[in-house]
């Protein structure tokens, strides 16, 4: 198993490319099952996550041919995809492939709105909580789909002529993933869907808008209230996948700790407000420029700053753990508070092992700067948490391998070239 070794202490200077967003890549890719047509992504990244979910939709049918191999954008690897779903070949989303990635549990929604049925196993991914999928079944039995759970896996028909009907659902909790499936689902529905309560991330809108370029009927998307008129059919489109606004604040959060001077190119600050304006709180400087943000700190102390997860537009999940890598340096205490998953802790342990010094009370952790950390052996155990524990050892004295880095794989595209490309000390120590 691949590891990664860094030797902190080395500040950060130079340019990192963002890549296309794996969250918005994902969704977009399943979008392709909607139509007979070809659907062509630009900016797809190269990650692990992609290349399981082509396996996955290849199941289904999806032939993809890639133009160009490793087409260059912003001098990053992600490239154009074609994919085409002529026709659906099976229904069926087996145990093998779903329990690898809990995204692709949302081929259900296509797979109903275009065939009328889909069996999909209950999913897998990063173990960060229960993550259930009721939200799901409620959802989809709203938009007239009779639905059983049986031996793991979800069996879903739709009740009348094989055809969803659309319909007014109330999220009673705001659920990424399960906006993006009802979406999608209600774009081929018979009549007008009214989603309420429905997550606002920006990866939902960049769903919509390429749903809409492929002929559907979507209005409010950014919003917490989605309208769709559902439609006959859906055509192929072109459409670009967002830069990765979650790999932009944890490069942001690297050169924050290690101290430094770097573009982000691509990069969009409108993408991630909320966090940048925390990382200012620190005292990181954080500026706007031509196609991209510069992110700088030099010799000023690390200011603590107190964070609440919570749905976009609020702090983003996904960078809590970075946040708090960076906090365990800070000049004070903070306090830091996951609402969004309850079992998001897991690099609390991997980074004490680094020196950190972190207690934890129900869904806070309260971090106590300290001075120095000191580099140690340590587990990645999900993908956010894994890359908190790379910004840690950026600066930390002394050398850190991080174990267990297909983690890191699953969502962030060449790491170490990247960082090391800034003047990191970091390498993939092959096994
Ligand atoms: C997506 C992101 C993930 C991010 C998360 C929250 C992708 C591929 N993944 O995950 O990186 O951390 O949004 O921003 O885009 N829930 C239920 N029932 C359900 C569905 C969800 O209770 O049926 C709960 C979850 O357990 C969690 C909360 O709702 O506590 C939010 O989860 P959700 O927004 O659905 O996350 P994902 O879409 O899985």
């Amino acid at each position: 198993m691949d590891r990664i070794r860094i030797v902190g202490g080395n500040h950060l200077e130079g340019r990192i490319p963002i890549s296309g967003a794996k969250n918005a890549a994902l969704p977009l890719m399943i979008a392709s099952l909607l139509t007979d047509d070809t659907l062509t992504l630009e900016n797809v990244p190269h990650l692990a996550d992609v290349e399981q979910l082509i396996r996955i939709l290849g199941n289904h049918g999806v032939d993809y041919s890639v133009n160009g191999r490793r087409e260059r954008q912003h001098e990053g690897y992600s490239r154009t995809i074609n994919f085409t779903a002529r026709q659906i070949v099976d229904t069926t989303a087996p145990y093998e492939l779903v329990s690898k990635m809990r995204a692709s549990f949302w081929v259900i929604g296509p797979l109903l709105a275009r065939m009328g049925e889909a069996r999909v196993s209950l999913p897998g991914g990063c173990a960060i909580g229960t993550r259930p999928v009721d939200l799901f079944i409620d959802g989809l039995q709203a938009l007239g789909a009779d639905i059983d759970v049986d031996n793991g896996y979800v069996i879903a028909k739709a009740k009348t002529n094989n055809r969803l009907q659309g319909n007014r659902y109330v999220f009673p909790k705001v659920s990424v993933g399960a906006t993006h499936v009802l979406m999608m689902a209600a774009s081929l529905a018979r009549g007008e869907t009214v989603l309420e309560n429905a997550a606002r991330e920006p990866e939902v809108v960049n769903l919509a808008e390429c749903l809409i370029a492929m002929g559907a009927k979507i209005y409010g998307a950014g919003t917490s209230t989605i309208t769709i008129q559902g439609v006959e059919a859906l055509s192929g489109a072109r459409h670009q996948v967002i830069p990765d606004r979650i790999e932009t604040g944890t490069y942001a959060m690297a050169v924050a700790m290690a101290g430094g001077d770097v573009v982000l190119e691509g990069g969009r600050i409108d993408l991630l407000e909320n966090a940048l304006n925390v990382l200012g709180q620190t005292g990181t400087e954080i500026t706007s420029v031509e196609n991209g943000i510069r992110v700088r700190r030099n010799g000023v102390g690390i200011d603590p700053v107190d964070v609440v997860t919570e749905p976009f537009p609020g702090f983003p999940t996904d960078l809590q753990a970075q946040f708090m890598g960076l906090m365990t340096m800070a000049k004070g205490k903070s306090k830091i508070t996951e609402t969004i998953f309850e079992n998001r802790f897991m690099h609390v342990q991997e980074l004490a092992r680094l020196g950190a010094r972190i207690t934890l009370a129900g869904q806070t952790a309260i971090v106590d700067g300290v001075t120095k950390l000191k580099g140690a052996p340590v587990m990645a155990t999900d993908l956010r948490a894994s890359v908190s524990l790379v910004i840690a050892g950026l600066a930390a004295e002394g050398e850190t391998v991080v174990n267990r880095v297909y983690h890191l794989d699953r969502g962030f595209e060449r790491l170490e070239e990247k960082l090391s490309g800034c003047g990191a000390i970091i390498e993939r120590i092959s096994s």
